[in-house]
């Protein structure tokens, strides 16, 4: 398995792969609405404010995940992971873990300090993140589950509570997604 950061001329792939993965973990209705969401993220996000990874398996890409900029009222540098999907034949097989760590350390790279994301918190877990109270950061739409409002330091340090509005990229600002 490879790993590289994302480039434009794949987006009908990713695109396609989205569908596909959620399409068969939920139904098709889904599986068009993430594909709607992802191309529409990489249309309309500035080129600085969207950080895609993938992972190939012989020249085909079996896994995604995006970050794109988020707004913390701190002005700490921070990113949000969403979407994330695995080929459903090769997924439990480490590739997901391996992307988000693949991401993660990118950022560290570029010293974003923060990264958020919404999801299952075992899951994401297994990547450094826990569970955040609006108390800390709000969340940038109301939260449908707030059990799965995931944070992480990319600097090792306690996240501090910060009061004021959070702010993501349009394509994430859809009260639907949340
Ligand atoms: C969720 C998903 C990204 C995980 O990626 P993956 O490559 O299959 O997972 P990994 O192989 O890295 O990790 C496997 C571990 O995660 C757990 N896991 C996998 N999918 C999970 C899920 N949806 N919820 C909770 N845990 C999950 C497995 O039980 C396994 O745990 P173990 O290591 O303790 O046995 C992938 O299964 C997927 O694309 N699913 C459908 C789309 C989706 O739900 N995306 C996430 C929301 S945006």
């Amino acid at each position: 398995m490879k790993l590289s950061l994302f480039s434009e001329s794949q987006s009908q792939e990713v695109i396609d792969l989205f569908k596909n993965v959620f399409s068969a973990s939920e139904n098709e209705i889904e599986g068009q609405v993430i594909a709607g969401f992802v191309e529409d993220l990489i249309s309309t996000t500035n080129s600085q404010d969207l950080i895609g990874c993938v992972a190939f398996e012989k020249g085909i890409i079996v896994g995604c995940i995006f970050f794109s900029r988020f707004r913390v009222p701190s002005g700490q540098e921070a990113f949000i992971l969403s979407p994330v999907a695995v080929a459903t034949d090769v997924q439990g097989t480490g590739i997901g873990q391996k992307l988000i760590q693949y991401g993660l350390d990118y950022l560290r790279r570029l010293n974003v300090s923060l990264a958020f994301t919404y999801g299952d918190p075992s899951y994401y877990a297994k990547t450094g993140f826990e569970q955040i109270n609006e108390g800390i950061v709000k969340a940038p739409c109301p939260l449908s589950q707030p059990i799965g409002w995931l944070a992480q330091s990319l600097e090792g340090k306690e996240i501090q509570a910060m009061a004021g509005s959070t702010r993501c990229v349009e394509a994430l600002n859809d009260p639907s997604l949340w």
